[in-house]
């Protein structure tokens, strides 16, 4: 099997002159290549720094990281290994160093020595991130929304096979939400790679595996079946269950009891109707 990321035993801490905060603890996890995979996790449960550490943005303390089957302790592979595992993070506004959009995509793949195809790769990325024709838009015009999609076109441009989304939809309002994770859906199907970093159960239940992060350890991981509708993992992470799942046992509670669990809302209304 291909794995696009493959890490055992890796352990890391924050250390400054006074403290050292252990912020990943023995973490084995594999990914496939093409696989969509989930970490949730909630507000410093260590998802971040596991990102990091699959961009090359942290040292390898202890553990073996191979990302692409590139070691990424080799500090000689770092910018292969962040060209093939790039990143899109929370926060659309500090992802730009251009206003203008094909400026911002080309200043990227100047960064990393791409000369070829230039004008192709950026019209082409724009199409892909569902922002056709906004070559010579300004960033600041753009819609929340559209500003991520604009971070994840300079991130398409590169052709990377993994793409980590660290809490990309945070910042967006329901609409653009919807929008960004139906667009890492389908670039998903098309091929990429994909890890989706979120403390949103319910943003995990398109994912074909699901891994759980509490305190920098793995608690859990599996279909989004097995792991989203385990209210004791759930809790134990300090997560909120997906609607569907809660509603599922609140009907418990009441005495109703559904066939199986529903995952999404649409499962939710399919097994409420067939109740007789
Ligand atoms: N630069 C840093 N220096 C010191 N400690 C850090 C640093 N970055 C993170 N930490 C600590 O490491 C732990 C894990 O943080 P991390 O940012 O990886 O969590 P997270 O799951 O991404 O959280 P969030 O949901 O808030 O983004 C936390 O205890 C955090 O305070
Ligand atoms: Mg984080």
């Amino acid at each position: 099997m291909e794995y696009a990321v493959k890490a055992a035993n890796l352990t890391h801490s924050y250390i400054s002159a006074d403290s050292s905060i252990l912020s990943l603890e023995n973490i084995d996890i594999s990914v496939r290549k093409g696989e969509f995979a989930a970490i949730i996790g909630r507000n410093g449960s260590g998802k971040s720094t596991l990102a990091k550490h699959f961009n090359a943005l942290v040292p390898i303390m202890h553990g073996t990281l191979f990302v692409g089957g590139m070691n990424v302790a080799d500090k000689n592979l770092l910018w292969q290994i962040r060209k093939y595992c790039a990143m899109v993070f929370q926060n659309p506004d500090n992802q730009f160093v251009s206003s203008i959009i094909k400026e911002d995509i080309a200043f990227g793949l100047n960064n990393y020595s791409i000369t070829d195809n230039v004008d192709y790769r950026i019209s082409s990325a724009l199409e892909q991130a569902g922002l056709k024709g906004f070559e010579n838009r300004s960033v600041h015009m753009l819609s929340g929304g559209q500003k991520q999609r604009a971070a994840i076109a300079g991130i398409l441009a590169l052709e990377p096979e993994i793409i980590v989304f660290d809490e990309a939809t945070s910042m967006l309002d329901p609409k653009g939400r919807r929008g960004i994770l139906s667009l890492v859906s389908e670039l998903n199907k098309k091929g990429k790679t994909v890890i989706m970093i979120t403390h949103y159960a319910e943003e995990a239940v398109l994912a074909e595996k699901v891994y759980v992060l509490s305190e920098g350890k793995l608690i859990g991981g599996g279909s989004p079946r097995e792991v989203l509708t385990d209210m004791d993992l759930l809790n134990q992470a300090g997560l909120v269950a997906p609607l569907a799942v809660s509603f599922y046992y609140d009907l418990i509670k009441m005495g109703i009891r559904l066939k199986k669990c529903p995952l999404t809302l649409e499962e939710l209304s399919e097994e409420i109707c067939s109740l007789n």
